[in-house]
């Protein structure tokens, strides 16, 4: 990827999430953007690498669109890089149809097509996986969750079971990806002054130009 396009791409991706500050935080008193800021500001004052900084602040990025408009997220990615727009994955293509795509997925497959690493994305995606974990291994994380996210767990699959857990334990981003959904869950605060967006510019291009080129 040359600095062009990936200059070109975080500019789509940052307006994604301007965009995205329009609507208000489900339940929160503070933007979309408010909160993925916030994420990022938790990400970096603990050392996380670039990777994990980048994760927490594009996490909801496939929320910041309706189902109707996260085929049309998916397409765009593909044509910024070159793929073909047409070459949606059979499997998401129909989840989308039937609006049963979780937003996590649209998010990390649309940070996949635009060239993101897998790191960045495998965290994006592990929102519900985490939500799962937690409620399984601590079930009194379940009654820290919102009325809506109680009720999204059940079509989600449930808090996972014990043998669940272990398996999520095994997996070689599993610190980072609890970590992932604490600074998330924290990220609610009204006023709080963090880094603003374009203050993750260049570190969002530095990752996009190390990543090989991108394949479908
Ligand atoms: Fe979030």
């Amino acid at each position: 990827m040359n600095p062009d396009s990936a200059a070109k791409i975080v500019d789509t991706v940052f307006q994604v999430l301007i965009d995205g500050s329009k609507q208000d935080y489900i339940g929160e008193k503070i933007s979309q953007l408010e909160h993925s800021l916030q994420a990022a500001a938790s990400a970096q004052k603990a050392s996380a690498d670039e990777e994990t900084i980048l994760a927490a602040l594009l996490h909801d990025i496939g929320q910041f669109a309706t189902s109707a408009d996260q085929k049309q997220m998916l397409c765009d990615a593909s044509a910024l890089t070159d793929l073909d727009p047409t070459a949606l994955d059979g499997d998401i293509e129909r989840q989308i149809s039937v609006g049963v795509t979780s937003h996590e997925r649209i998010g990390a497959e649309y940070l996949d097509r635009l060239g993101f690493s897998s790191k960045v994305s495998a965290l994006v995606e592990s929102h519900v996986p985490v939500k799962r974990y937690l409620t399984g291994k601590y079930p009194e994380y379940y009654e820290t969750l919102s009325a809506a996210s109680k009720l999204s767990l059940k079509y989600q699959g449930g808090p996972y079971t014990r043998e669940q857990v272990q398996s999520f334990e095994n997996d070689p981003l599993f610190e980072l990806k609890v970590q992932l959904r604490q600074w998330d869950d924290a990220a609610k605060v009204v006023h709080l002054k963090v880094p603003d967006l374009e203050s993750y510019r260049s570190m969002a291009i530095r990752h996009l130009l190390q990543q090989q080129q991108v394949s479908c």
